[in-house]
């Protein structure tokens, strides 16, 4: 893979320990998957915040690199951490746990990474350009920033990606590449496709069906921002999809208008989309309910504000959502509204990287494709997933 002279400098550990590291996991990665060279990136998104996730061999990696000089040289955002930074009392988090999080998240710090805690970093503060090069490596905002930006990135791992924070780039190989970014199959949407929940559903279905290829979704008639990243969250849960392309809705789509002819077709029917809400449901009575997977927008908690407006919970209902998003809610008074009907907005984590299997909750309601679908296995509890209006009526019931 050719290298140029400062990067041949960087690799050779002429700016020290740290940035050689990061060129020498880069330069591997560009070998196996074929690179030609490096490509520069404007920003990266580093994932492996839990310590649910990194346990403590995740802190002395983190704290080893520090010492050695870790210093990020492009904008990093940090995905979610496994608790609400400020408030993990609140939320019967241990002390031990707490404190281990807290020396994760210092070690970003240290490095220069923004500790926004969210994977919807493009929500507030972090919107790439279209066909801008990315480093980033939540599922979901890759998915996103692919699809719906039409920026390029591969789903980096998190080693990865932080290595491209401190060097500043990333090997030019698979969705930085045009022609890797065609459609392989051609779905064809024969239902009423509405809510997040049913965004879910379908992307569910579909990335277990085409798990790491690029569906091309004809029949989708309206969706907001919110529902594509329902979608793209889901297929990059069930499958590994890191760039889908809707016709009429993603900048991407026109560019391929012609290569969809030979493409195998999947059909998806209203008999899919109801077999995808049952298998996704392993109990009916939640006694908590979680949204914001991935962490709502001020939209979707504008809407809860609504809906929850005259009620009262019998049932514990959280939203996940990053701090920025909450202050927006904080400042409209839709906090105070929320927790006045007996929900809570989390901020920084979710039900997936917070330590939700030492809690006592059986049944967890979601509307969230990706969650119903990691809970059972990163949790250890059973799923009840539906739409908003389904969870809040069965949080009103005792
Ligand atoms: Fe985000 Fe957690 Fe879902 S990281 S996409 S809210 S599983």
């Amino acid at each position: 893979m050719y290298l140029t002279k400062k990067e041949e400098s960087m690799l050779n550990q002429e700016y020290g320990v740290a940035i050689s590291k990061c060129m020498k996991l880069l330069v591997r990665l560009g070998d196996i998957y074929g690179a030609d060279r490096m490509v520069k990136v404007s920003c990266s998104q580093a994932s492996g915040v839990s310590y649910k996730s990194i346990g403590d061999p995740g802190i002395e990696f983190l704290k080893g690199f520090v010492e050695e000089g870790a210093k990020v040289v492009i904008p990093t955002f940090l995905n979610p951490a496994g608790m609400d930074l400020d408030n993990w009392k609140v939320f019967h988090i241990s002390e031990k746990f707490a404190n281990k999080q807290k020396e994760i998240i210092d070690s970003f710090r240290k490095m220069g990474v923004i500790i926004t805690c969210s994977c919807t970093p493009y929500l507030f503060g972090n919107l790439p350009r279209f066909m801008e090069h990315l480093a980033w490596s939540e599922s979901s905002a890759v998915a996103f920033a692919n699809s719906v930006i039409g920026a390029r990135t591969n789903r980096e791992g998190g080693p990865s990606a932080l290595a491209s924070a401190i060097t500043g780039r990333t090997p030019n190989y698979g969705l930085h590449l045009k022609e890797n970014r065609k459609p392989n199959f051609l779905v064809n949407i024969n239902t009423k496709i509405k809510t997040n929940s049913d965004f879910g559903a379908l992307g569910y279905f579909i990335g277990k069906t085409v798990k790491n290829k690029i569906p091309y979704f004809s029949g989708i008639k309206q969706c907001s921002t919110d529902n594509l990243k329902s979608l793209g969250a889901a297929m990059a849960a069930s499958g590994a999809v890191a760039l889908f392309h809707v016709k009429n809705k993603t900048p991407e789509f026109m560019l391929h208008k012609k290569d969809i002819h030979d493409l195998e077709i999947i059909e998806f029917s209203e008999n899919d989309l109801k077999k995808s809400y049952e298998e996704l449901s392993d109990c009916s009575d939640p006694d908590l309910i979680v949204v914001g997977c991935p962490h709502a927008s001020i939209s979707e908690i504008q809407t809860l504000n609504k809906k929850l407006k005259n009620k009262k919970l019998k049932k514990k209902f959280w939203i996940c959502t990053s701090k920025s998003i909450k202050a927006w809610a904080d400042r409209m008074e839709y906090t105070k509204n929320i927790q006045k009907a007996g929900a809570e907005i989390l901020c920084d984590t979710c039900m997936v990287v917070s330590p939700l299997e030492e809690f006592d909750f059986k049944c967890i309601g979601t509307n969230s494709g990706k969650a119903a679908k990691y809970i059972p296995g990163f949790c250890k509890k059973k799923v009840f997933f539906g739409n908003i209006d389904s969870l809040i009526k069965k949080g009103l019931k005792k």
